[in-house]
């Protein structure tokens, strides 16, 4: 198949890279490099030479006019005249693109806005144009802070339009409303995934993320900065697993949001003493003011995916923290 996918050189677009280019698939990859690691795509380029190609560029400025323009970008986009086969069709698109992490979200918070509404925009008309099904990366920020536990897909969240983190938050309600409104007017042939925290090799170590900074914290000898009392809490699922369910979800005719995200909710307290028993018995904690509107609980009601993709997170908190230590070590 020929698949596109947005956000390419970040985190779990590495690893959805890596099954679908395993699995002998043509993919072109779009990332602007706001918070992906050129090594993900260096290293997949070396890996795949012949069937990975790799476009910098911003989603947000690729709109079909723009594309046609523009030869580096109408090369593996455009579908003109010259277009003779179907091959030259994208059956499958993973829209990825947008930076996941707080500190680099709110950097430029009108650009993340921009991403979520016009570059996921200027995706879906792309998806049509090339009539591809398309997955959109959602996320269990769309709930906000949460009053109901565990969160099932039908709830719908308290989410402050207003605040730092309403940027990625509304953003991304926006872009699942885009969807809906282009699925019912347009017949976009849409999933979304409604992902929870998901960690594992490869996140950028300095990007600011909860795990990602207790494990760079750790291994550089570092006392860990917990925010708040640490009594906020989340599920976290490791990388493999939350792959799988994408794919799975992107296999299916599923058309509603559905949750993928593990059953482990840990305290973020209990996550960094945990973090110190891998690495470094002798750190301690130091506590730092809790952010703005950061949510009190986090906890994926997974029924939905259960049932209908026979999907669940199978790989255990401390396996894949020893999975992520492993690989930041090398780094
Ligand atoms: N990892 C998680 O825990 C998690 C949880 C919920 C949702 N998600 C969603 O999944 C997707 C991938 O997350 P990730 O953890 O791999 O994050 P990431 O930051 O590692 O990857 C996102 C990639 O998108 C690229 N990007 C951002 N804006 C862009 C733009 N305008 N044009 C082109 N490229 C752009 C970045 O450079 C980066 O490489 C994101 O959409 C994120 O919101 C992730």
């Amino acid at each position: 198949m020929k698949i596109l996918v947005t956000g390419s050189a970040g985190f779990l677009a590495y690893h959805l890279l890596q099954t679908l280019l395993s699995e002998g698939h043509f993919v072109v990859g779009i990332d602007n490099m706001v918070s992906g690691l050129e090594k993900n795509t260096s290293d997949l380029l070396k890996e795949y030479p012949k069937t990975f190609r790799f476009i910098k560029a911003d989603i947000i400025e690729m709109t079909t006019q723009n594309i046609s323009h523009k030869k580096e970008w109408s090369k593996y986009l455009s579908l003109d005249s010259t277009a003779s086969s179907h091959m030259k069709k994208f059956e499958r698109i993973y829209h990825l693109a947008c930076p996941a992490s707080p500190p680099i979200y709110q950097n430029d918070m009108l650009h993340t806005a921009d991403t979520c509404y016009t570059g996921s925009r200027n995706i879906f008309e792309l998806a049509l144009i090339h009539e591809a099904r398309i997955l959109i990366a959602s996320t269990s920020e769309i709930y906000g802070d949460p009053e109901v536990h565990p969160q099932p897909e039908e709830y719908r969240g308290n989410v402050n339009t207003v605040g730092p983190r309403s940027c990625y938050d509304e953003g991304k309600r926006l872009m699942e409303t885009l969807g809906y409104i282009y699925h019912t007017q347009k017949g976009l042939d849409i999933r979304t995934a409604r992902i929870f925290n998901t960690y594992g090799p490869r996140m950028n170590p300095f990007d600011g993320r909860v795990l990602t900074n207790f494990i760079s914290q750790a291994l550089r000898g570092e006392n860990l900065t917990v925010f708040g009392d640490g009594t906020q809490t989340r599920s976290f699922c490791y990388v493999s697993d939350l792959i799988d369910g994408l794919n799975r979800l992107m296999d299916s005719n599923i058309i509603e949001p559905i949750n993928l995200g593990a059953h482990n909710e840990i305290s973020i307290i209990e996550l960094a003493q945990k973090t110190i028993q891998l690495i470094d018995k002798k750190l301690k904690i130091k506590h730092k003011r809790l952010p703005i509107d950061d949510p009190k609980m986090r906890h994926p009601h997974t029924s939905r995916a259960e049932k209908l993709l026979g999907w669940n997170a199978q790989v255990s908190l401390d396996e894949g923290l020893k999975m992520m230590i492993q690989d930041f070590k090398k780094e």
